[in-house]
């Protein structure tokens, strides 16, 4: 595979346009492409991407920036994830040892060596499973739990054999025994004797959105403790931040708009290598706000599926306010008759399977349904099962959603509305669905625009034209430096610039001729005329007053200058303020 080391290289192999096809329905319009943003709410388009740039900008929300900053925003991922995310798209390496930011530093270099020696270990005991011979016990394994053919590649199955030779692998790839132990695949007795730290397990690679091995889950195939195994927590591997199986399902759940939560990583394959994609794995801890939010990235609707014994049942009571404080839409789906959902979609398929998807509901009417109208009849009991209920009405996020379930739980209890309303509110306001800041609008005058626009142009004759501004013209611009490096033809990274080089590469100015630059420096000189004017006239009026003659004299020859200026160039228009 290539290998690259730089952004701009990087860039060089991806046609943008095809990036953002893969998350938006665009319309052409002229040289530009026209969406509904994915960032905002709206009824018509004004998400605009540019042909020959791929720079973006929406006028609703004021996002704007390349293509890098697009997928750091749709996938709410960092600049490091963004990349690699491009990188595989373009069919193209990253040279580990690449800078593609400021901020790598040794820690950086560091997490980079983790990495590389986490898809060491993972092509090692996919090796290892590949290898196996077909009556060994793994295979057998794999085959009496009707472990599809398909899932062994896609999810990149491995397996660490009791006796293997990882540690010498390691070592010849060119990593230490203590980075191995580092990254959690060997562990260092007391003896200072090197182990691996996983023996006689299938192995479950855990990948990041950016596509990167951050760790394993391992499941024993004999009858060792614990049944499933995680890497320890690393410098790459934090198990809270976390989804098993993201990485291969976040494009489904977005497509569905619905991501299925399940407790175990059987439970992901079964369900993924069977066709219900939209999935991804807790890892078997109590699930955390922040995974909560690595979901929400990609849809608003949960649909909670944990194993149906009482831990199970626990688990999802516990997970229930972890999502609704994301602002998350939680939906609960029943499985009769099965103990989780890998048995479930083993006995009933796919598509029965999906069915019974589309029939959850919402949570809260899977809380109602504990209320039995015999066993909770008294007053007491129903006061207790109000105190249960009333946390999990006040964090249902949408406000005409919670009306109608305090309705609902008031009729079925038969305990009054504003009883249950004044428990509700003792408990507290609903969280609000954390919202994103509003992006700062860019306002430019039309003036610095043309001038902008004209250097976006590329046409030789424009960048002839623009080259005799004069500096103090462009220092006093608020799109100077970008002016400055696009006539330099510097490359842009600085966020602030690319994002003003996005809005007005999609903004539908036109700049015609040399005589629309004309005009514009023009107008701008004197606009910057005017302001110093006015500037000098009040000093020289504080001079006045506080009677200091040299300084009067100072200012009242700057006025006379900046009059003369101004004379001028009314006169000649602009070309013989040159080097003034
Ligand atoms: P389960 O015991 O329900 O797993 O634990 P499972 O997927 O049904 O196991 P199989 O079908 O017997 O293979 C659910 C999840 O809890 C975590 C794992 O993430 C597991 O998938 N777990 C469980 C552990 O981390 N360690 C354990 O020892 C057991
Ligand atoms: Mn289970």
């Amino acid at each position: 595979m290539t290998k690259i080391s730089t952004v701009d290289e990087l860039k060089s192999y991806i046609a943008p346009i095809t990036v953002y096809e893969d998350y938006l329905k665009l319309s052409a319009k002229g040289r530009r492409r026209l969406a509904l943003c994915p960032f905002h709410k709206e009824k018509t388009p004004s998400f605009s991407v540019d042909t020959d740039s791929g720079l973006f900008y929406c006028f609703g929300c004021h996002k704007g920036g390349d293509v890098i900053k697009f997928i750091e925003e749709i996938e709410r991922c960092s600049f490091e994830e963004a990349i690699s995310i491009l990188a595989r798209k373009a069919g193209v390496e990253l040279e580990r040892s690449g800078r593609y930011n400021e901020t790598g530093g040794e820690d950086g270099k560091k997490r980079e060596k983790l990495l590389n020696l986490l898809s060491f270990a993972a092509g090692y005991y996919r090796e290892c499973l590949a290898g196996s011979p077909e009556g060994s016990p793994v295979k057998r394994y794999i085959r009496e739990r009707e472990i599809p053919e398909n899932a062994v590649n896609e999810l990149q199955l491995g397996y660490a054999p009791e006796r293997s030779s990882l540690i010498s692998g390691i070592i010849r790839a060119g990593f230490t025994k203590e980075e191995a132990v580092e990254a959690g695949v060997l562990k260092e007795s007391k003896r200072g004797e090197y182990f691996e730290y996983f023996r006689d397990r299938l192995m479950f690679p855990i990948i990041d959105v950016g596509g990167r091995v951050v760790g394993f889950g391992g499941r024993t195939i004999g009858k060792d403790e614990p049944k499933y195994l995680n890497t320890p927590e690393t410098a790459v591997f934090r198990k809270r931040d976390l989804l098993y199986g993201l990485n291969f399902s976040r494009d489904s759940i977005r497509q569905e708009d619905r991501g299925v939560l399940v407790e175990g990583y059987m439970d992901f394959l079964s369900l993924y290598a069977r066709g219900v994609r939209c999935v991804a794995a807790s890892l078997g801890t109590a699930l955390t706000p922040s995974q909560a939010a690595l979901m929400k990235r990609y849809s608003h609707t949960v649909v909670l599926l944990y194993d149906t014994d009482e831990a199970g049942q626990a688990a999802m009571e516990r997970a229930l306010p972890i999502l609704l404080g994301q602002g998350l839409k939680v939906k609960i789906a029943l499985m009769e008759g099965a103990k989780d959902p890998d048995e479930c979609v083993k006995s009933i398929g796919a598509e029965r399977f999906r069915e019974l998807l589309d029939r959850s509901e919402p949570f809260f009417r899977h809380i109602l349904g504990r209320f039995r109208a015999r066993d909770l009849g008294s007053v007491e009991e129903k006061l207790k099962f109000l105190d249960y209920a009333a946390p999990h009405l006040s964090s249902i996020p949408d406000p005409i959603e919670r009306e109608a379930f305090i309705n609902e739980f008031s009729e079925r209890t038969g305990l009054k509305k504003s009883l249950v309303v004044e428990k509700i509110d003792k408990k507290g306001p609903a969280p609000k669905p954390s919202e994103q800041p509003a992006e700062e609008e860019i306002s430019l005058s039309v003036s610095e625009h043309v001038l902008v626009k004209a250097a976006l142009s590329g046409n030789n004759d424009f960048m002839k034209k623009l080259l005799e501004i004069p500096p103090k013209l462009l220092d006093s611009m608020a799109s100077g430096r970008l002016l400055r490096k696009k006539l330099e033809g510097t490359y842009i990274t600085d966020e602030k610039e690319l994002k003003l080089e996005a809005f007005v590469k999609n903004s539908c100015h036109e700049v015609q001729s040399v005589d629309d630059i004309d005009g514009a420096v023009y107008s701008l000189e004197k606009e910057l005329l005017e302001k110093n004017r006015r500037e000098v006239t009040l000093r020289l009026r504080e001079s006045r007053e506080k009677g200091d003659r040299e300084l009067e004299e100072i200012y009242t020859r700057e006025l006379l200058a900046i009059v003369n200026e101004a004379k001028n160039i009314q006169n000649t228009r602009f070309g013989s303020l040159k080097g003034d």
